[in-house]
């Protein structure tokens, strides 16, 4: 929960600690700007539907010559704001994110003020210092003693450069020279995340180059079919260069075994990656790090403290297990922009990107402030409301758990009712966000228990919900 006088305190600092000297109607701005936010943050337990045709109605959205007064944008940002799916509210279980911790934001708006970009140090200052701080922290808790990493915007973004690491290590020239042969072969699991095939069309490997590798009945990748694909690539002639195991599924919230995995993939040379977009954040609490052992052994690592960390979006690192492949890959003679400090203090060079925003610093923020052992406690804080909210479903003969977890998505469905149709009534009754996906045949509910500031009752009322829900669409369904 946002915390309004706290917030409103520290903003106030960070106007004097910056001498800022903002014209009167921007201070009027910002004020009214502020309320509006906070209210936003205080109506956490209404989350009206509005359709497209709703806020165009409601709201006009066209951009027009004339300019428009400041009184009346703030009416149209006020309208908007109240028009906005609310992702900390009390009945969000829609996504790999959800909640978020007062300091993330506050850094978050910060670095809006700054303004800085993260190419050099001449620009970003001691901001490069605390993005190599994060990151130096971020490796040792993989375990790469050697390692380096950057900030890109997301998990799909993360899963790219990995992409373009392997396919440069397997052909040099290829960033030169484009690719020496065809036939270069990645694999995935049938639950890895699809920005793996969506980047082999990016890097000129091939969508259909991409391998969905079989998984087993807990939704991790099937050891058994990722040699016998393997097997056969190889007997075709092909070369497999590149395996993505997932940390966390998007849909079940599996973990694949990287030590198993990886000893399949030595055999062949390929380059391992780890996708823990979603779950890499596991490492940081010592009860469930074990979910994701082993990941020293992978050659790169995608992490998002923006899904189970509580640091807004977007926050994405992609850590590799040695120093020197980033700069290799994507470092650009740039005479204009590289002309101070050593390449450690412009990190543009190991960059996908040329400007790129400061996503580090509300990571910083938030693990100075909570430090290793908070982080431990907000991770295992998850883990307890997703074990009583599998208690809650257990014990209620109405519903069906699907399997059990590993991470923080709950599968489960309401006996007699389609999921989708629950889903979506919810939604449109402004009663609560929630997902739903499908494995092994079955169509269920995905309730993501990743905002650790929610209370058991806030667990229990959604249930009651949904039973709620279903109920009257059962009723309809018998009167129709
Ligand atoms: C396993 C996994 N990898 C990658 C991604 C993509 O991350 P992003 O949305 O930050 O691009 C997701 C998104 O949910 C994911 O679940």
């Amino acid at each position: 929960m946002w915390c309004q006088t706290k917030h409103v305190c520290l903003e106030r600092a960070l106007e004097s600690e910056l001498n800022v000297d903002l014209p009167s109607t921007q201070i009027l701005l910002m004020d009214q700007l502020q309320s509006l936010m906070d209210a936003y943050d205080a109506s956490e337990l209404e989350n009206t539907f509005y359709s497209p045709q709703d806020i165009q109605k409601t709201v006009s959205l066209s951009i027009q010559d004339e300019p428009m007064s400041d009184q009346s944008l703030l009416k149209s940002l006020a309208t908007i704001v109240s028009c906005t799916p609310k992702t900390s509210n009390p009945s969000f279980f829609n996504q790999l994110f959800g909640g978020k911790e007062d300091v993330a934001v506050l850094a978050d708006m910060m670095v809006a003020r700054m303004n800085n970009s993260m190419y050099t140090y001449k620009v970003a200052g001691p901001h490069i210092l605390i993005e190599q701080e994060v990151l130096s922290q971020a490796c040792s808790v993989l375990g790469y003693e050697n390692g380096e990493g950057v900030f890109c915007p997301g998990g799909s973004i993360a899963n790219l450069i990995a992409m373009i690491l392997a396919r440069n290590s397997i052909d040099p020239n290829s960033r030169d020279q484009g690719l020496s042969q065809n036939g270069y072969v990645a694999y995935t699991s049938e639950q890895g995340h699809y920005s793996i095939k969506k980047n082999a069309g990016i890097i000129g490997i091939g969508r259909n180059n991409v391998r969905e590798i079989a998984v087993n009945e807990s939704g991790e990748m099937s050891a058994e079919a990722l040699s016998e694909q393997l097997e056969w690539d190889l007997a075709a002639g092909l070369t497999p260069f590149f395996l993505n195991l997932t940390a966390g599924t998007t849909v079940l919230g599996a973990f694949d075994d990287v030590a198993r995995m990886s000893d399949i993939a030595n055999q062949h040379k390929l380059w391992v990656h780890v996708d823990g977009s979603y779950g890499a954040s596991v490492l940081l609490s010592k009860k469930y790090a074990v979910l994701l052992r082993d990941v020293n052994l992978a050659h790169s690592v995608a992490w998002n403290p923006h899904k189970m960390m509580g640091v807004p979006l977007t926050s994405s690192m992609l850590l590799c297990k040695n120093k020197g492949l980033l700069a290799n890959s994507f470092s650009e003679v740039s005479d204009y922009l590289f002309q101070e400090d050593t390449d450690e203090l412009n990190p543009g060079i190991k960059s996908i990107q040329c400007g790129r925003r400061n996503d580090a610093f509300k990571v910083w923020a938030l693990w100075k402030q909570l430090g290793n052992k908070g982080f431990s406690r907000r991770i295992e804080k998850q883990f307890y409301l997703r074990d009583k909210v599998v208690s809650m479903i257990n014990s209620d003969p109405d519903f069906e758990l699907i399997m059990e977890p590993v991470s923080l998505n709950v599968c489960f469905r309401y006996r007699d009712i389609a999921s989708d149709k629950i889903c979506s009534a919810l939604d449109k009754r402004g009663l609560g966000k929630v997902g739903h996906g499908s494995f092994n045949q079955q169509h269920f509910i995905r309730m993501v228990i990743v905002n650790p500031n929610l209370a058991l009752e806030d667990l229990e009322n959604f249930l009651a919900t949904i039973k709620r829900v279903a109920r009257t669409l059962k009723d309809r369904g018998r009167t129709e």
